[in-house]
């Protein structure tokens, strides 16, 4: 300490150097009494002594909540485990793949193989929030353009809650009490989470050709990251599927069924037309491999469907081979 440097009165006073001030008051603040000072250091030294208090704790708090996840803003976070590790490095979103798995109830303690329904458990549940909190927005005023890229977005988010439900009860058919769940094939889960994976861009890219508003901005907000959680679960699925260590993870060889029976989504009108002979559907545009359609391909088919059509336009694929 620089006693020597109080006195010259330059230096202000700090609350840690009080004791000195006591007996050598700085020559610079006649108008000042010394008993007001002491006051005034007293009153600071207080606030000091309160805030510290304060942060103390609050760092107990964050303390007290971090042991199981939410450790984000504080700073302390809990270590993945190496079976997380091992998982989320087959992902291409690595560091959202760790983070929402440490979210993850149970996931602690999971192991590698467990990882793969809890990946998608967890996005499905991310999606199903998604969709329920996007339903709050429906009564909000809106014009024909975001109206029909919003509903498209519902009818894609109820799409993909279905097919990641399936997918979970392929997977973990024990837990799901699914009631005319089917459990698909391995092909059927990745065909599946494909799908979901490719709804939600169709949803992004419907409202990027909105204007810029509330419910683009509430719909953008909401989408975050779940095509890419999708994808992550494609990647842990696919990867712990290929490396043959899929023992334990029940997956039944079963042919697809999807078609026998209609997903609660598919609309009246939908059903009767899947359901109706080939021979009785007006198709407006035929897919064709050997050139006796309208078309060769799908993509070119989906390039002619007139944009904004007011009524449904039917592509009739021609089986192949
Ligand atoms: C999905 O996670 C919830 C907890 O968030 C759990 O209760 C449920 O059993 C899980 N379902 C499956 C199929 O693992
Ligand atoms: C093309 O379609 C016509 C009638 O629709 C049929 O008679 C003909 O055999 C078809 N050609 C090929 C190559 O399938």
């Amino acid at each position: 300490m620089n006693y020597d440097r109080l006195g010259n009165g330059k230096t202000q006073p700090d609350p840690s150097s009080q004791p000195e001030s006591f007996t050598d008051p700085p020559s610079s603040g006649p108008t000042i009494n010394p008993s007001l000072k002491t006051k005034l250091l007293l009153i600071i030294a207080f606030t000091l002594i309160i805030v510290s208090l304060l942060s103390v704790g609050l760092v107990i708090r964050l303390h007290a909540k971090s042991p199981r996840g939410d450790g984000s803003q504080s700073g302390i976070h809990p270590r993945p485990t190496e079976a997380m590790s091992r998982v989320c490095s087959q992902t291409r979103y690595q560091s959202l793949c760790l983070d929402s798995l440490l979210n993850f109830p149970g996931s602690m303690s999971a192991s590698e193989k467990d990882m793969v329904h809890i990946s998608v458990n967890m996005t499905l549940q991310r999606v199903g929030n998604a969709l329920l909190t996007s339903i709050d927005i429906s009564n909000n005023q809106m014009d024909t353009h975001i109206r029909s890229a919003y509903v498209d977005c519902l009818e894609l988010l109820e799409d993909s809650v279905d097919y990641l439900s399936r997918s979970l009860f392929s997977i973990a058919p024990a837990a799901g009490e699914g009631k005319d769940n089917q459990a698909g094939s391995v092909q059927d889960v990745m065909t599946w989470l494909s799908a979901a994976m490719t709804n939600q861009d169709t949803c992004t890219d419907g409202l990027s050709e909105v204007e810029n508003g509330y419910v683009k901005q509430v719909m953008d907000e909401k989408l975050k990251d779940l095509s890419e959680m999708v994808s992550n679960c494609l990647a842990i699925y696919a990867a712990v599927s290929d490396g043959g260590e899929f023992d334990g993870v029940p997956v039944q060889h079963r042919r697809r069924r999807l078609m026998s029976s209609f997903p609660e989504w598919l609309g009246r009108t939908e059903r009767r037309l899947l359901q109706s002979p080939v021979a009785g559907i007006q198709a407006d545009i035929v897919v064709a491999k050997d050139g006796n359609g309208t078309c060769k391909t799908i993509v070119e088919a989906i390039k002619r469907v007139p944009e904004y059509s007011s009524r449904r336009i039917i592509i009739y694929v021609k089986a192949g081979r």
